[in-house]
């Protein structure tokens, strides 16, 4: 237990020497900031550490069933290409500004955050040295139980309430890549993501589970004020636009809202039927 307080104070400590400019923009992220400095040090640590993966129940699910969900890169393959390559776009950008915390938002709905946060989370959970965790935090919602056809018993906002542990309530695929859904919508959202318990239960997951990257799928950002009062806790943004739907001036004020609060890691434009493929994505910085 003490050990546990002393990681989650290294990882606040160190999340928070990466400080703010004047203009509200959050400064470049330290070297080592959040649990990614929180290196395994000893053989014991590393046992603890996968021991503490494996304490979350097994998702349960067949390929068939999320072929049906459109999530292409659970099987990998030809068809995974797409999210692949976006994978290795954000392993890169997250290593080099040593980025972790990941929110994936968009102007309206309906843009593909909750697909790409799934097929993300499985692409990247096919690389073994990583460990990578989806948080659905688009809480009015719930839809990313939906998508892996998950029935979970709670919410998220019962774990950051503490009614919860989060190693009863998440589910593994794998020993790399871990979800955190819901059963149904939360009310007040807005202040529950805003709140010091939100920050205070991510620090604790980061010290126990020292994940590589956290996705947050997250709801619209024109839609209601959640995702504004959360991205204060992210390292970056994912901006996700749906081609032919998504009007420019919509991406130009989401932008520069996100840039207010963290850095923007960079736009992906979905839905794209030039690419020649169902799932046609370009990813612009
Ligand atoms: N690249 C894509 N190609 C085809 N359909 C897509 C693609 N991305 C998302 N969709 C579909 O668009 C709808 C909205 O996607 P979703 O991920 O739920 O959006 P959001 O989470 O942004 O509201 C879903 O029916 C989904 O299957
Ligand atoms: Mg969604």
């Amino acid at each position: 237990m003490e050990r546990l307080q002393a990681a989650i104070e290294k990882a606040r400590a160190q999340r928070n020497e990466g400080g703010r400019t004047e203009g509200g923009r959050p400064a470049p992220a330290p070297r080592t900031n959040g649990a990614a400095a929180l290196v395994t040090d000893t053989y014991a640590d590393t046992v603890s550490l996968d021991a503490n993966w494996q304490s979350f129940r097994q998702i349960d699910t067949t390929v068939p069933a999320f072929r049906d969900k459109k999530i292409a890169a659970f099987a990998g393959g030809a068809e995974a290409a797409a999210f692949d390559m976006l994978r290795t776009r954000v392993i890169q950008q997250a290593r080099s500004n040593n980025w972790r915390r990941i929110a994936v938002v968009s102007p309206h709905s309906s843009c593909g955050k909750t697909t790409t946060v799934t097929n993300l989370a499985f692409s990247l959970g096919r690389n073994s040295d990583m460990r990578t965790l989806a948080i659905d935090f688009d809480l009015r919602r719930a839809t990313l139980a939906r998508m892996l056809n998950q029935k979970p018993a709670h919410t998220m906002a019962d774990v950051i309430e503490g009614r919860v542990p989060f190693a009863d309530h998440g589910l593994r695929y794998g020993n790399s890549v871990a979800f955190g859904l819901n059963a149904g919508p939360v009310q007040n959202s807005s202040e529950l993501l805003q709140s010091n318990r939100t920050a205070a239960m991510l620090d604790e997951i980061d010290a126990t589970y020292q994940p590589d990257i956290v996705l947050f799928d997250m709801p619209p950002l024109m839609a209601t004020d959640d995702s504004l009062a959360f991205l204060k806790n992210v390292d970056c943004a994912l901006l996700i636009v749906a081609a032919e739907e998504t009007p420019m001036s919509q991406i130009d004020v989401a932008e520069r809202q996100i840039a207010e609060l963290t850095q923007v890691m960079g736009v992906v434009l979905n839905k794209c039927r030039l690419m020649g493929s169902a799932y046609g994505y370009e990813y612009n910085y």
